[in-house]
């Protein structure tokens, strides 16, 4: 089934007739497919609304990538570190816009729920972006932003694979997904802080560094001390030196922040898993992603 919606995005590709897009194309590291096996579940049938949401997602994570400065994807070098960043640009509105002109042949209203989602991803790489400028010890600040960032796409994906398979309540497979996405990006700020950077294919602890306080670092904030506080506010936006990682874990080890974080992923799961009345295939895709935390 994934390799149906692969074979579709290759012909996508391929109809663009340009051979230095294919060559890019093929350039880009695979990845796990989260969003085509969410779609799949629940709506067997919908190979274009993978392949156009696996696109739209390959595009914004292209232009992040660039955002980010970043020189790693997926554990091999990004677009932009190979390319340098215009090709990476380009890349992705040519992918960004061969996505929607697939997503206009689709029935009514998909197009729409589909396009709405990439205007609040788009807002919340902005939200991101601003948010990163300084340290953010604001959760709600920090929920909106991941919502519209992660969430909103995954959110779409499972409502509109859910109208497209003719289910009753499709807003509730909607919600599955916005907390699947949600949780799966909780899941991400958790991984960066506790796992090495060769299991996660990218620098670890680069939150931080990068100005992303994250939902455990905003719990740990709330932990510490007026001194604590300002310390970790120092660590903010800049390389840290490896006495400064060590603070940062030793205190993050003995805080509880990380299981706080933690029991928000498992309570998003469990409100996920309930809009949907437990289907299988669907609490597989979540459990999977409750793992990546142990
Ligand atoms: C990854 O965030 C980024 C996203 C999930 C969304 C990015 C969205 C845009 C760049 C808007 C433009 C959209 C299109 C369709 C052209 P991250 O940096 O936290 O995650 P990472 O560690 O995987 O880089
Ligand atoms: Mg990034």
């Amino acid at each position: 089934m994934i390799e149906a919606v692969q074979g579709c995005l290759a012909q996508y590709v391929a109809q663009l007739q340009e051979p230095l897009v294919t060559q890019l194309y093929q350039q880009l590291p695979p990845g796990k497919m989260l969003r085509s096996r969410l779609i799949l579940a629940i709506a067997p049938e919908a190979i274009p609304l993978a392949a156009i949401v696996e696109m739209i997602h390959a595009a914004s994570l292209l232009h992040d990538d660039v955002i980010d400065d970043a020189s790693m994807r997926r554990g091999l070098p990004s677009i932009n570190a190979l390319y340098g960043n215009k090709r990476a640009i380009m890349l992705g509105d040519i992918l960004y816009s061969k996505a929607f002109f697939e997503l206009a042949k689709l029935p009514h209203p998909i197009p729409q729920i589909i396009s709405h989602a990439v205007t609040l991803l788009s807002v919340g790489e902005l939200l991101d972006v601003e948010l990163s400028a300084t340290f953010n010890p604001d959760e709600e600040r920090y929920f909106d932003m991941i919502y519209k960032k992660t969430g909103s796409l995954i959110e779409a994906s499972a409502q509109a694979a859910a109208i497209l398979a003719g289910k009753e309540r499709p807003e509730l497979y909607g919600l599955y997904g916005k907390n699947l996405g949600i949780a799966f990006q909780i899941v991400d700020d958790i991984l960066d802080l506790t796992q090495e950077s060769e299991r996660l294919g990218k620098p670890a602890m680069a939150d931080l560094q990068e100005g992303k306080t994250t939902l455990p670092l905003i719990y740990l904030y709330e932990s510490l001390d007026p001194e604590g506080r300002r310390r970790l506010r120092e660590l903010h936006g800049r390389a840290l030196a490896k006495e400064e990682i060590a603070w940062l874990r030793e205190r993050l080890e003995g805080s509880g922040a990380l299981e706080r974080a933690k029991k928000r992923v498992w309570s998003l799961a469990q409100e996920g898993i309930e809009a949907v009345g437990k289907e299988e295939r669907l609490l597989e895709i979540m459990e999977r992603l409750i793992e990546r935390t142990h």
